[in-house]
């Protein structure tokens, strides 16, 4: 096949160059975003008598064939076309002659794709914004069903304070919420239209930006053609919000792997997404979530690698930059792959509430409580701090918990502790006293749970 820049060139292309800048094997995928954007832009060229209409005509349903070729998977690729837009254009003048040559008028592979990377880009977000609401709906019925269920809070990952398991669920909703508000943030400066700007300089054609921006769906167009083919922010503040999510994902991957094992036994993961071992008959692991963490590695690499890419590239477009999208893609399609595994994964969980109480009895989680009842009958918190860990220390001494300890050795210590203490030194009472705002007693747990769900819903997703 021969080359659709070959004019200046007398010497073929070395075979292992072809293969060695080759793209197409990682850009067919966006076969969709670049016929649609040259059927605008051949539309936009006819609307502009830069073309005659019967040569547009020909060349729309030409593309249209062409799609569906892509589509039944009947076109095949070859490394010596390089990527996907020559694919099309080759193929195009295969079906349809010379007229196919007129296409490219007023436009360079440098804005097409540019704007193919954005238009691919825009559509996953919106995926992946509709799949974040997902997860959390599961996340919110899960949480729905355990207001009352207490669980050992943790700092240090040592137990510190008896939380309801809703409120922690809900600390994942709360990031989740972040995740979708980057992701539409982002998605603004995605939907911008970079065609029009040609190799770097502008075009003398008469072309209508506007127009072609309005029928492709971006809100505005690059503003400076220099920027609008070199320009990958993009790509990477997208990298950035993947890498951030899968941070996300990782540590509620970690803590079910952590809750799901029999030391803790807080939770029961469902058969259907953990193996076994091929020697510990007993074992059942698992994988999922610890598949999860370990794919958040790559993702949070592709951020680095991309930056790296970019730094040092003088204006404007450079090969280099083809290097964009394999770490691109996979970051969107690793995301993706996680939120859904998890999104079908959280309705399976099963919860050992009873188990999960026990673990809060451990470890004194009430001291704070102690030494805040002291607080109330006058003394400064310093001082009640001290003396509440120092019967922290007399109970591990005895090895009874707070609430065992007789009223009279709480007494012997402080003289203004009375049997109203024991109202103060049970679970449920610490947990509905934190009645702060974003606090964990169950009203305040409840009224978050109906503020969430009121913001799912008006999500609209
Ligand atoms: N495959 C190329 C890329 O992804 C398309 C742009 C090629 N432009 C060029 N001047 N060689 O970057």
């Amino acid at each position: 096949m021969s080359k659709l820049w070959g004019g200046r060139f007398s010497q073929p292309t070395d075979r292992f160059v072809e293969s060695f800048t080759a793209s197409i094997q990682y850009d067919a995928r966006l076969y969709p975003q670049d016929i649609a954007a040259s059927v605008v832009h051949c539309r936009m060229l006819a609307r502009q008598g830069i073309i005659a209409d019967a040569e547009a005509e020909a060349i729309v349903a030409g593309l249209e064939q062409v799609r569906q070729e892509l589509e039944a998977g009947t076109l095949p690729f070859q490394e010596s076309l390089e990527d996907i837009h020559m694919h099309v254009e080759s193929r195009l003048r295969v079906l349809i002659g010379p007229v196919a040559g007129k296409l490219h008028t007023a436009r360079s592979r440098n804005d097409q794709v540019a704007t193919d990377l954005r238009l691919y880009l825009r559509e996953q977000v919106d995926c992946m914004r509709q799949e974040v609401c997902e997860m959390q709906r599961g996340l919110l019925v899960l949480a729905e069903a355990h207001v009352e269920t207490l669980m050992p809070g943790l700092t240090h990952w040592q137990n510190a304070q008896p939380v309801s398991f809703a409120h922690h669920l809900l600390a994942y909703l709360e990031m989740l919420e972040r995740d979708w508000q980057r992701l539409g943030d982002v998605r603004g400066r995605i939907n911008q239209l970079p065609l029009g700007s040609a190799a770097l300089a502008g075009t003398p054609f008469p072309v209508d930006r506007l127009w072609v921006a309005e029928m492709l769906g971006f809100e505005g167009i690059c503003r400076n053609s220099m920027d609008a083919v070199s320009d990958r922010d993009f790509v990477i503040e997208l990298a950035s919000v993947c890498a951030l999510m899968m941070v996300h994902f990782s540590r509620f991957a970690e803590e079910l792997v952590l809750w799901s094992s029999p030391l803790l036994g807080f939770v029961e993961l469902p058969d259907g997404f953990c193996t076994g071992s091929s020697i510990m008959p007993q074992k059942k692991n698992p994988d999922v979530p610890e598949l999860v963490r370990g794919r958040s590695g790559r993702v949070v690499g592709h951020l680095c690698g991309l930056l790296t890419l970019m730094k040092g590239l003088p204006l404007t477009y450079n090969r280099d930059m083809q290097e964009d999208k394999e770490p691109i893609f996979d970051s969107v399609d690793t995301v993706r792959g996680c939120l859904r595994v998890l999104t079908d994964l959280i309705p399976g969980i099963v919860v050992r509430g009873e188990v999960m109480l026990k673990a809060a009895e451990v470890g004194y989680t009430t001291a704070t409580d102690l030494a805040d009842y002291l607080v109330r009958k006058g003394l400064p918190f310093r001082e009640a701090h001290e003396v509440s860990g120092r019967l922290v220390r007399i109970c591990i001494e005895r090895g009874c918990t707070l609430a065992q300890l007789p009223l009279e050795e709480m007494q012997r210590l402080d003289g203004r502790i009375e049997a109203d203490v024991e109202r103060v030194l049970t679970l449920q009472a610490s947990v509905n006293s934190r009645r702060s705002m974003g606090g964990t007693a169950f009203e305040t747990v409840r009224q978050a749970l109906l503020e969430a769900r009121g913001r799912l819903q008006r999500s609209g997703m």
